[in-house]
């Protein structure tokens, strides 16, 4: 089934300048990409975005990191794009990233760890909804 997500390229990987690689790696992997921002997330949008992990102990820190520097928001289309699409960015947890994902191409720590792919079709639906607007 065709399914939308949303990729957010963090901060980290915006100011190593690897938008351009993540984007060919989304295309050769056979994701139609259809609709893509840059911008910088204010504290407000950030909390917004990750309010599912607010009072969790890294959530300040999470915020802090997002709003750095610009973010690249990409919908993303195919079938099964929401579980392949976690395939293709990898673990958070460092140690747990394989060879060749996103992450362990271009994460480094748990929170600038390079991507963020929603992890469910509910996620996906609010996540394009507070970026998008749609
Ligand atoms: S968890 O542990 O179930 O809350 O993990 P997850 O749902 O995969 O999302 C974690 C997101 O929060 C960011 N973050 C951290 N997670 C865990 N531990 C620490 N210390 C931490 N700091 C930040 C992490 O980067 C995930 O963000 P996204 O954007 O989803 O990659």
């Amino acid at each position: 089934m065709t399914e939308q997500s949303l990729l957010l390229i963090k901060p980290n990987a915006v100011q190593h300048k690897h938008i351009g690689h993540i984007i060919s790696l989304l295309e050769t992997s056979g994701y139609h990409l259809a609709a893509l921002k840059l911008f910088r997330f204010d504290p407000a949008l950030a909390k917004q975005f990750y309010a599912e992990h607010d009072g969790k102990s890294f959530f300040a820190g999470l915020v802090e990191f997002m709003t750095s520097a610009d973010t690249v928001a990409i919908i993303v289309e195919k079938d099964n794009a929401i579980h392949d699409l976690r395939e293709l960015i990898g673990a958070v947890e460092p140690e747990k990233r394989k060879p060749g994902t996103i992450r362990f191409l271009y994460g480094e720590g748990v929170t600038d760890n390079g991507v963020h792919a929603s992890d469910s079709a509910a996620s996906a639906r609010k996540e394009i909804d507070v970026i998008f607007g749609v």
